[in-house]
This record gives C-alpha cells, sequence and structure tokens, in this order.
C-alpha cells in the first residue's frame, strides 16, 4: 500500500519555514501573516488548518497556490519549488493545485453560466475539443450531484450549496492532486454543509486527491482531517495527527481552542477545567509581535524564558507531534502543574464569589 509519499519518497506538498509580511503603504512596518510554517501533506491526505481570525490561515492557502508571493521560505510540490517556478511550470502548479473559497458567489462571474465557469481551467489547462469540455463538464456535475440543467444556469440562480458544489466541480475540472479549502462550508446551513462534506469525502475516496481544509471548526476538522495545524498569530503553534493533537494537545493555546470549542454541552464549557484552559489577556498585534513567545502574555504558564526567547516548533512527544513551547519539548509541563493552576483559579473563584 503506498504510504503517501512519491516513489522517490517525496511528500506532496512540504511547506518550509515559510513566511509571508504584508508591507504597510507609507511605513517600515509589515504585517506579519505567517510566520516559520513548516508542515508536510501527503498524497491523498487531508491537513486540517485551524486557527482564529487572522491567524495566518487565508495566507498560508494562498502562497501555497502562488496567488501571494511569499516573503522567504520553500514550498515545494512534488519535491519542486514552486517559489523558483518559470511560467510554464506555473501553468502545470495551476492544473495540480486549485482551490475553493468560503464564497462560492463571490468567487464565481456572476454573468456567466456556470457550466462554462467550470469548463474555463479545462480550456486553459487541457488540449481538448469544445466538445469534449462540455461533455467533461457533464461528468464533473455529475460528480458533484449537480443536474445537467446546472450547465445553462446563472451563479444566482442556485443555492449556497450547489453553488459551492459547482465551486468543487470547477476546482476537480483540472484532475488536480491537491485542493485547498478556505473556509468552503462556513457559508451554508448544516444540511448543504453535511452534504458538501459527504462530497468531497467521497471524491477524495474515489480520486485519492489531498486537501488543505482551513476552518474555524473544530468539529467538522476532527471529522474529515488526519493530520491538523493549528495557527496563532502568523505560526503554527502545534501540528500532528488528529488523534495526537486533539486527543493529546499540548500547547497552552491549542488546550485552551479546544477545551472552549469541543465540549459539546454549552453549559459545561463554562465548568472549571475549561475554565482553566481560557486564555486571558490581550492578543498582541501582528505589527509588532512580541521578541519571545507569542502567547506569553496570555499564558497560565509564562515563565521568564518564553518572554526572552524565540520559540521553535519541536517534537511534543510521539513522532510526527510537534508544538511551539520550549516546556512541552522539554516535558516541563506536567499535567500536575496544570492541575495545580486549575485548582489555584478555582479557589481563586470561589474566593471572589463569597
Ligand atoms: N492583503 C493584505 N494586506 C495587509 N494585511 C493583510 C492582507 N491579507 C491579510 N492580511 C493580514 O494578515 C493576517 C493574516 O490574515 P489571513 O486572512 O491570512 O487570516 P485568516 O486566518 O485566514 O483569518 P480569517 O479566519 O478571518 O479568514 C491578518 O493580520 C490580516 O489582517
Ligand atoms: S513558551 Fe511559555 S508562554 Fe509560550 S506557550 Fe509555552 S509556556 Fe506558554
Ligand atoms: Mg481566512
Amino acid at each position: 500500500m503506498s504510504d503517501g509519499n512519491g516513489a522517490d519518497g517525496t511528500p506532496l506538498l512540504e511547506i518550509k519555514n515559510l513566511v509571508k509580511q504584508f508591507e504597510i503603504p507609507g511605513s517600515k512596518q509589515v504585517v506579519h501573516a505567517c510566520s516559520d510554517v513548516t508542515l508536510t501533506i501527503k498524497r491523498g491526505e487531508t491537513l486540517g488548518v485551524i486557527g482564529e481570525s487572522g491567524s495566518g490561515k487565508t495566507t498560508l492557502g494562498r502562497c501555497v497556490l502562488r496567488l501571494l508571493e511569499p516573503t522567504s521560505g520553500q514550498i515545494l510540490f512534488e519535491g519542486r519549488d514552486v517559489t523558483a517556478h518559470g511560467r510554464r511550470e506555473m501553468q502545470r502548479l495551476r492544473s495540480d493545485v486549485q482551490i475553493v473559497f468560503q464564497e462560492p458567489f463571490d468567487s464565481l462571474n456572476p454573468q456567466m453560466t456556470v457550466g462554462r465557469q467550470i469548463g474555463e481551467p479545462i480550456r486553459v489547462h487541457m488540449d481538448i475539443s469544445k466538445a469534449a469540455r462540455k461533455d467533461r463538464v457533464h461528468t464533473l456535475l455529475e460528480l458533484v450531484g449537480l443536474p445537467p440543467s446546472t450547465y445553462e444556469a446563472l451563479p444566482r440562480q442556485l443555492s449556497p450549496g450547489a453553488l459551492q458544489r459547482a465551486s468543487i466541480a470547477r476546482a476537480m475540472s483540472t484532475d488536480p492532486k491537491l485542493i485547498v479549502l478556505d473556509e468552503p462550508t462556513s457559508a451554508l446551513a448544516p444540511e448543504a454543509e453535511a452534504e458538501v462534506i459527504r462530497l468531497l469525502k467521497r471524491i477524495q475516496r474515489e480520486t485519492g486527491i489531498a486537501y488543505i481544509f482551513i476552518s474555524h471548526d473544530l468539529s467538522l476538522v476532527g471529522e474529515i482531517c488526519d493530520n491538523v495545524a493549528i495557527m496563532y498569530l502568523s505560526q503554527v503553534v502545534e501540528s500532528g495527527s488528529r488523534d495526537q493533537v486533539f486527543g493529546n494537545a499540548r500547547h497552552p493555546y491549542s488546550r485552551a481552542l479546544l477545551a472552549a470549542v469541543l465540549q459539546p454541552d454549552p453549559l459545561k464549557r463554562r465548568d472549571e477545567s475549561a475554565r482553566a484552559e481560557r486564555l486571558e489577556g490581550e492578543i498582541p498585534s501582528p505589527i509588532d509581535l512580541p521578541r519571545g513567545c507569542y502567547l506569553a502574555s496570555r499564558c497560565h504558564f509564562v515563565r521568564e524564558r518564553c518572554e526572552n526567547e524565540p520559540q521553535e516548533l519541536v517534537g511534543a512527544g510521539e513522532p510526527g507531534h510537534h508544538a511551539r513551547c520550549w516546556r512541552v519539548a522539554e516535558d516541563d509541563l506536567k499535567e500536575e502543574e496544570i492541575d495545580r493552576l486549575r485548582h489555584e483559579r478555582q479557589s481563586r473563584t470561589a474566593d471572589s464569589s463569597t
């Protein structure tokens, strides 16, 4: 069975120390959107990228397609550095790697029929006749469960769920090896969302495609992803298999995120353990990032060293599990200490309520 790597052992995609900064016009300062992001994706697998708004998820996805130019770092697709690609290689990359955006209506031209738009990447990337192109579009419509009449429809005539299916059909039109799904279901009602997720899973089973699944929704990521990366303020702070990250989160930020969101009972979200993990304090500005750990001003486990030393993504125990926290790396953040802090907090809460 394939291990998800190429015949020569190369993964499908390797992102190495990616940095993306946006210049602020008229200023020497920059917005740090991605800082030192390192991730790997194998063929046929789904990597979930989770993080609060502004943590850099979309910027990361757009850099992979080179819709944005990275400031530094490497992005290797099938072992070749896409940041060094010329025009011809870029054309190939655009066919191998596609993107689906959050708002299907915004990503489709309101004046052009859906069929023509699904056929557009085929026209650009595949040397086939007009009739063959039309046949292919109909096959794609069938793949995503849309009726043939969708071909002649304009985007405004489709429901949001059907539009997102059409966007997926367009992304699939060039037989890509990877699709970046940037919050593909967040604009959909629950039923349409569930249908799109089922569709994505089926396509992956049938074609062996890989996904980067960007989302705020942890339960969705838990449902569809093999591996997970948690981003905070431009950095990946924890990465690993879904079970490693969801079952044994080590980084204080990941623990807080999971404690706040994964508790299915909203009443229990207010219980003591969730409260003990919760972060307090202001999030630093992406224009003026701290010298040491970016979480230092909000972390319950902060020590002097945290404020002075930039943190690297390092091994967090099991192979493949990484966290950006020296205390995790040195196994200095023990469950006993987390419990101690939890109890301290409980007694403070009890004192303040008497
Ligand atoms: N074109 C741009 N110019 C300047 N700053 C930008 C630009 N695009 C994004 N940013 C900034 O880069 C940072 C990362 O933004 P990004 O859109 O990648 O975050 P995100 O995690 O996708 O957020 P969301 O969950 O809201 O979609 C933010 O601080 C954002 O304000
Ligand atoms: S390095 Fe320090 S401040 Fe940062 S997450 Fe770890 S314990 Fe918290
Ligand atoms: Mg985004």
